[in-house]
C-alpha cells in the first residue's frame, strides 16, 4: 500500500466536501499559506476585487507581501523597468527564472506568477511546457502567464493538463510591439468580437485568469461579465475583477511621462534622488560618517 507522507501532502485548504473554489477571503483571510488560483476563483464568485503588482526582486516583493498584495507578477516588464532594455522582447527565460526565484524567496503568502518571455512558448506546446516547467521547478512560481488567446490555445491546454496554472494576457500584448505598436486594442466591432473570442478561448483552454491590457472600459466589463474566471485590468477601466500595475510606475520610480491609466501612489524617484544627493553632500562636506557611525 502506498504511504502518503504528511510532509509531501500539506493540510487541505478547506473541507474536502466544500465546492471547488475556496471560500477564504483574499484580504484578511488567507495568511498561513500561499494564495492559490482556487482562492482567486472564490474571489470572483464572491465579487471580491483584488490587486496585483509586478515584482522583480526579493526585498520589494517582501514589502508587497507584507502589505497583503495577494498576487505578484514577475512580468517581462522587467525588461523596461529593471534590466534597462527598451522593450520586453529581449528578456530571456534565464532572467525571468532568476528574478522569479528571488521574488518567491522574498514572499510567504502571495501567489507568484512567472511571465513566459518572448520566444519561449510561441514555437508550440512542447516548448511552452519546457519553459514553464523551468519556472515552476527552478524558481518555484505557482503559475505562469503567456500572451495570446486563440493563438496560444494549444500551449495553455498542455500546461494546464500538466498541472501548471496559466494566466492569459490579451488586448495590448507588449511582446507583439513590432506588429501591434502601443495602442488601445478592441476598438470597433470586429476587434471587440475577436477579443471576446480570445478571452473565451483562454477560459475554455483552462486559463485561471485573463489580463486585459489597454482595452476600452465597456469591452473589458463585457468580457468580465462573460467569463467565470477573473479578469485583471491594466488600462481597461473599473469593470475588471482585479487590477494590476507595474510597481515602478505606481510608486513613481519610473522616469518620464506615465500612461494615463497609471495612478502614482508615491514619488520614489524624487525621494531616492534627494537621499542620494544628501548622502553625496554629507560625504563631500565631511559630515558623514559622524562619530556615532564609527568603531573604536
Ligand atoms: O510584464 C508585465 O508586467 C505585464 C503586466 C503589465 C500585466 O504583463
Amino acid at each position: 500500500m502506498t504511504q502518503i507522507s504528511a510532509a509531501r501532502t500539506p493540510a487541505p485548504e478547506q473541507a474536502p466536501h466544500s465546492s471547488k473554489t475556496s471560500t477564504t477571503s483574499l484580504y484578511g483571510g488567507v495568511t498561513s499559506r500561499r494564495v492559490t488560483v482556487r482562492d482567486l476563483a472564490g474571489a470572483k464568485e464572491r465579487g471580491e476585487k483584488w490587486a496585483m503588482l509586478t515584482a522583480y526582486d526579493a526585498m520589494t516583493a517582501s514589502v508587497f507581501d507584507e502589505s497583503g498584495i495577494p498576487v505578484l507578477l514577475v512580468g517581462d516588464s522587467m525588461g523596461n523597468c529593471h534590466l534597462g532594455y527598451e522593450t520586453t522582447v529581449p528578456v530571456t527565460l534565464d532572467e525571468v527564472t532568476l528574478l522569479s526565484a528571488a521574488v518567491v524567496r522574498g514572499t510567504k503568502r502571495a501567489l507568484v506568477i512567472g511571465d513566459l518571455p518572448f520566444g519561449t512558448y510561441q514555437e508550440g506546446p512542447v516548448q511552452a511546457l519546457r519553459s514553464a516547467t523551468r519556472l515552476v521547478k527552478e524558481a518555484g512560481v505557482g503559475a505562469v502567464k503567456l500572451e495570446g488567446g486563440e493563438r496560444s490555445l494549444p500551449q495553455t491546454e498542455l500546461l494546464v493538463a500538466a498541472g501548471i496554472p496559466v494566466m492569459s494576457h490579451l488586448g495590448l500584448t507588449p511582446q507583439s510591439v513590432n506588429t501591434m505598436g502601443y495602442r488601445v486594442q478592441g476598438r470597433g466591432d470586429e476587434d471587440a468580437h475577436r477579443l471576446l473570442r480570445d478571452a473565451k478561448a483562454a477560459q475554455d483552454a483552462g486559463a485561471f485568469a485573463v489580463v486585459l491590457e489597454l482595452v476600452p472600459e465597456e469591452l473589458a466589463a463585457e468580457v468580465t461579465r462573460s467569463l467565470h474566471i477573473p479578469t485583471v485590468g491594466i488600462g481597461a477601466g473599473s469593470g475588471c475583477d482585479a487590477q494590476v500595475l507595474v510597481w515602478t510606475d505606481m510608486m513613481g520610480l519610473t522616469s518620464g511621462k506615465m500612461p494615463r491609466f497609471v495612478k502614482q501612489y508615491a514619488a520614489l524617484r524624487s525621494v531616492m534622488g534627494d537621499a542620494a544627493r544628501e548622502f553625496a553632500s554629507d560625504v563631500r562636506g565631511g559630515t558623514f560618517p559622524a562619530p556615532e557611525h564609527a568603531f573604536h
